[in-house]
Order: C-alpha cells, then structure tokens, then sequence
C-alpha cells in the first residue's frame, strides 16, 4: 500500500513539473562572439536553448545609457524571413571604420508556428543594465599599427587556450586568430563550446575579434558539416580576406591531410576539389588591392606546405607557386606541434614561414615600417623573434 502511495506521489510530482519546464524562459547558453569584424560590418553570433527569433540591437558608444532610446534592431533574417532557430548569426552592416559600438544580442522563443501564425514566447539577451554592454570596434585599414595574436591546436585544452589569453593585453590587441585544430573532433555543439569556445566567450570574443582558420581536425565528426553555421556564418566560404592597419590577412582552408580516399575518412571527404577551386579565389585575391596596396602581407593556413603527407603536398601544388609570385611577408601555420622557424628559399617557399607548437602564443605588432613576431612558451618566455624592416 504505502509503495502504491509512493508511486502516485511521484507520478503527480512528474506531472506537476512538465508544465513548469515548459515554461521556462529561453535563455542564451553560448556566446555571444563576434565573426568576421570588417571595416563597415560585423557578425554576431550566439546560441539559445529554445527555436528562436534572433536580433542585436546596437548603440554608439557615447555616453548615453543603452536604455536611453530604442536601440537599432538588426534580426537574423533569410530570404527576407526572421529564422527560427537555436543558432543565431546576425550580419550588421552600414558601420564605420575604426569606430566602437555598444550591442545587445537577443532570441524570443517560437512556441509554435499555426499556419500563418506565430506564437512567440519568452525572450532572453544579453545584460546592458547590470554590467556594461558588450561592444567592439570595426577594422581599421588607416589604423597606424596593429597587434595580434595566435593560437593553434589546443585540441580542446582550454586550460592552455586561458593559459595564453592571459599572456595577452586585451586593451591592446586588435584581433585574435585560431589558426585550427582547437578541438580533435565534435560530436556535437556542446564539445565546440565546451572544447574552446566558451571559454574564448568568458575571456573575450564577445568583444575582441577572434578569425577563425579551420584546421584538419574540425573537418571530423557529425558536426563538421555544420562548421560554418558557427563560424564564418555570413561569408561565403571558410577562406577569406580583410585588412586590418598595415596587415593584409589572407586566410586559407587547408583541409584533410591524408588522401581524400583514406579509409579514416570513410569517402566523405572531397578537398583536392575544394584546394583547387580555393586556389582560384586565391590568384584572384592576390591580384586584388585590398592585397597589393597592404604594407603587409600575412597568410594564415593550418598546415604548412611541406611535410609529405598528401594535403601538405596539395598546398605545396597549389597555393605555393601563386604566394610565390606575390610574396607575402610570412606564412603562419601549426599543425605539427613543434616549433620551427623557416627562413625565405626553405621548403621551395620564398618567403618566411613560422609553424607554431600546440603549446607556444605568437604575438606580433606592426606598423606601417616594421612587423615584430615573437613567440612565447606557457610560463610567457620569449623563444623566438622575427623582425621584418622595411
Ligand atoms: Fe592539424
């Protein structure tokens, strides 16, 4: 009897609490971070527990509390529909150069769709009233000087990726770069952020750009088609250009590095199409001025173009000869979890090239004369410089 009485006990505290799971608000559980930070837009993205509509609202950064006005709303839109959807990527454009802005990102809950007809539910965003908004500044190709940084193959050691963004002054760095394999695979969105990402969030991609080179190892798991709905969400492609001060980035997608038929990839993978159709876009944007009138010239690949396995051996093929032509000042590349420097001429490469370890941070300053790389270990000892003059 009293094991009866138990079991109905328990039954109606299951009941009672459906309706009040259900009621829970949204909220955001990842992010936000900025993507592609240009000179004249920005890209926001972030991650809600609930199929939501998602918007930024953003504000200059005056003096004026956020709450002051109603704020610009920019809504995550396609094909001129606000999308429901638990990722959120907002693209705002018409921004100006070199200028600061103040931003609160925001979903309301989709209940359900009825025809035509939407129920919304409850909305959740970032805080503007309990701390200050988040913000961020647009790329500056005027800019006098620039700093930055970058890391690889953290391989989801997010005390390693804390260990080199406290190295770093955040007041002082312009931009950071995940040159790849920040995780060894995903099954799922929560290894992503959990691997890295929202540890980069909590230390400061909601408001320093954070320009992501995708290495081989994001290319594994079911979520690796699903890569750009998190990064690069608003491009076109994982490789891309943009100019920051004197620096001219160009980065590139080094995809696999065994052959595209290798048992370990069990015939999904297609990237010896994908490097020469890249290889396209890249003779183009060599040729471009956003490349040619840049001081300097930074590459950005996961991989270096020497080593022997078949995805090195395909950017040897394909991309070297075209950098070749348009000598960049440097190529940064990881991949190899050892440090090693290469001097113009090595490796049919000429011009620099600095493959960074898995446990080292690379931070560079340049101006319109000069770009100084130095190279740090965890406990923050310089082990390496390259001063380029000019
Ligand atoms: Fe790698």
């Amino acid at each position: 009897m009293k094991l009866k009485l138990y079991s109905f006990l328990c039954l109606l505290l299951v009941v009672c609490a459906l309706p009040a799971a259900n009621q829970q608000k949204i909220r955001i559980i990842h992010g936000p971070y900025l993507q592609n930070v240009g000179a004249n837009d920005a890209t926001i993205v972030w991650i809600t527990d609930k199929p939501s509509v998602g918007w930024v609202e953003i504000a200059p950064d005056d003096e004026s509390h956020f709450y002051a006005q109603e704020r610009a709303k920019i809504f995550d839109t396609k094909i001129g529909i606000k999308r429901t959807s638990t990722i959120h990527a907002v693209k705002i454009d018409g921004l100006q150069p070199g200028v600061r802005y103040r931003y609160r990102a925001c979903a309301q809950e989709v209940l359900e769709h009825r025809v035509n007809q939407v129920v919304y539910g409850s909305i959740a965003s970032t805080d503007v009233y309990g701390k200050a908004p988040l913000s961020f500044t647009t790329l500056n190709p005027q800019k006098s000087a620039v700093n930055f940084a970058m890391l690889n193959d953290i391989h989801g050691r997010n005390e390693v990726l804390e260990q080199m963004i406290g190295q770093c002054d955040l007041a002082e760095t312009d931009l950071f770069l995940f040159n790849g394999d920040m995780v060894s695979w995903t099954n799922d969105q929560e290894q992503l952020f959990g691997g890295f990402m929202d540890k980069a969030v909590e230390l400061f991609a909601g408001s320093v750009p954070m320009y992501y080179c995708r290495g081989n190892h994001e290319t594994r798991g079911p979520m690796a088609p699903y890569f750009q709905d998190y990064f690069n969400p608003k491009e076109d492609e994982l490789y891309y250009m943009f100019r920051q001060g004197p620096v001219c980035f160009v980065v590139l997608d080094c995809g696999e590095d065994k052959p595209d038929s290798d048992v370990e990839y069990y015939g999904i993978t297609a990237y010896d199409e994908y490097r020469t159709q890249q290889a396209r876009w890249l003779e183009s944007a060599l040729k471009s001025d956003l490349y040619q009138q840049a001081p300097f010239k930074v590459i950005v690949c996961h991989m270096p173009p020497f080593g022997g396995w078949h995805g090195e051996l395909d950017i040897a093929q394909k991309f070297i000869p075209l950098l070749n032509e348009n000598k960049p000042d440097v190529y940064l590349c990881g991949h190899i979890h050892r440090y090693s420097r290469h001097g113009a001429g090595d490796n049919g490469v000429n011009f620099p090239l600095i493959v960074n370890s898995n446990n080292t941070l690379l931070k560079a300053r340049v101006d319109a004369g000069r770009m100084d790389i130095r190279v740090y270990d965890l406990d923050g000892k310089e082990i390496d410089r390259l001063l380029i003059e000019k």
